[in-house]
């Protein structure tokens, strides 16, 4: 009998200890974590209006998206907050930081093994307008624009592990509270710029079957060869539509959801968002980093046609031969690069086959 009231005492006296501690076979994890799956077993104890949408309180955020309308006030943990945060600062962080790195090597080495990309012949002293004031103008603007945001966004994303230790915290506090707000307020700007480049553009960056051929000699990169090209190579329309264009979305809808909280957007949508901005401006500055050494070291001549709006003829000649012939030709852009050219062709931007006779210099 003693014994059988010893187990009872046993047996009560263990259920409190278990109440106590009623994840003890979860695995370890933060100490945020273990709130929640405390509060989700909480919440499995039957106390009416307990984690239900009308208690007026939300415990726990699991389903992220919707559940709760878009009042998020009530939202007392949110799981999704720890992945992020810990996604964010580990994985996603030292991805983007070894790939911009990995970026510039790349750059370096391509000036070390191919070297600039000269005219062959000398200047003629003959000018032709390349570009319009206007065409410069959006140009110039969105290519500012793209690089505050770059500096305040990698200064946003690595700041703290980089600069803290560099400047001190008062510093470097400074510096993230003024870039972050020049972050948010360039951006919508860099939004209508690019939409308005894209515009302007656009016709000129319709791939054509003679493009084809300047992906097959990689541009002449490595044989030192003009691979025939028309008013923008094939490597300039890439850089129009996976940057400009599909990175620049991107970046633009990522950035407004984050840039404007006003709409219902829950945590877990600004994320996502995060996640997407991140990794699309990785890739997007990658690639600005071509684009931009290209665009002045790599081809003496380019930067002064954005700058100044012309070009040498010989320059034309080189780099965009069907242009050239179009310009003589009086016809509009794009009009002699619609067909491949023959295999024979002559490898310093000679006109195609469909360009009428005469029209060369
Ligand atoms: C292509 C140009 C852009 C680049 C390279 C860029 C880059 C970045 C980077 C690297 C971050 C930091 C991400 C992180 O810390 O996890 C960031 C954050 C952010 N970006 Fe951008 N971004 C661009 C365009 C935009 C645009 C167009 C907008 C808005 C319309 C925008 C709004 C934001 C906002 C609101 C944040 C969060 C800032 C904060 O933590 O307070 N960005 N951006």
């Amino acid at each position: 009998m003693r014994a059988f009231f010893l187990c009872i005492l046993m047996a009560l006296s263990l259920s409190p200890a278990w109440a106590g501690v009623p994840n003890n076979r979860a695995q370890p994890a933060y100490a945020e974590e273990q709130t929640i799956l405390q509060a989700e077993h909480d919440a499995r104890a039957p106390e009416p209006g307990l984690a239900s949408k009308d208690s007026g309180r939300v415990h726990i955020d699991r389903h992220y998206l919707g559940q709760y309308g878009n009042k998020e006030g009530t939202v007392i943990v949110q799981r999704g907050g720890n992945e992020w945060r810990v996604l964010r600062n580990g994985p996603l962080a030292t991805l983007s930081g070894v790939i911009l790195v990995l970026a510039l090597l790349a750059v370096f080495l391509v000036a070390k093994v191919v070297g600039k990309i000269k005219a062959d012949e000398p200047d003629t002293g003959r000018r032709i307008r390349r570009f319009t004031d206007w065409e410069r103008h959006i140009h110039w603007a969105t290519a500012i624009s793209f690089i505050i945001l770059a500096v305040t966004g990698l200064v946003i994303l690595f700041g703290k592990k980089l600069l803290i230790p560099l400047l001190g915290h008062d510093i470097f506090a400074f510096i993230a509270y003024v870039f972050k707000y020049l972050h948010n307020f360039i951006g919508p700007l860099f939004i209508v710029c690019s939409v308005l480049m894209f515009f302007t553009f656009l016709r000129r960056n319709f791939f054509r079957r003679i493009d084809w051929l300047w992906f097959r000699k990689a541009g002449g990169m490595l044989t030192h060869e003009h691979v025939p090209a028309g008013f923008f190579n094939a490597g300039e329309k890439s850089w129009f539509w996976f940057g400009v264009t599909l990175l620049g979305l991107v970046m633009s809808i990522s950035g407004l959801i984050l840039d404007f909280i006003a709409f219902g957007q829950t945590r877990y949508v600004l994320q996502v968002a995060n996640y997407l901005h991140l990794i699309g401006a990785t890739l997007y500055i990658a690639a600005a980093m071509g684009h931009i050494y290209i665009g002045t070291w790599g081809t003496p001549g380019a930067y002064h046609a954005m700058r100044h709006g012309d070009v040498d003829e010989a320059w034309a000649r080189a780099h965009h031969g069907v242009w050239l012939d179009e310009v003589k030709a009086g016809v509009p852009v794009g009009t002699f690069d619609k067909r491949a050219p023959p295999p024979d062709h002559p490898p310093a931007g000679g006109a195609p086959d469909n360009v009428p006779p005469g029209v060369r210099p």
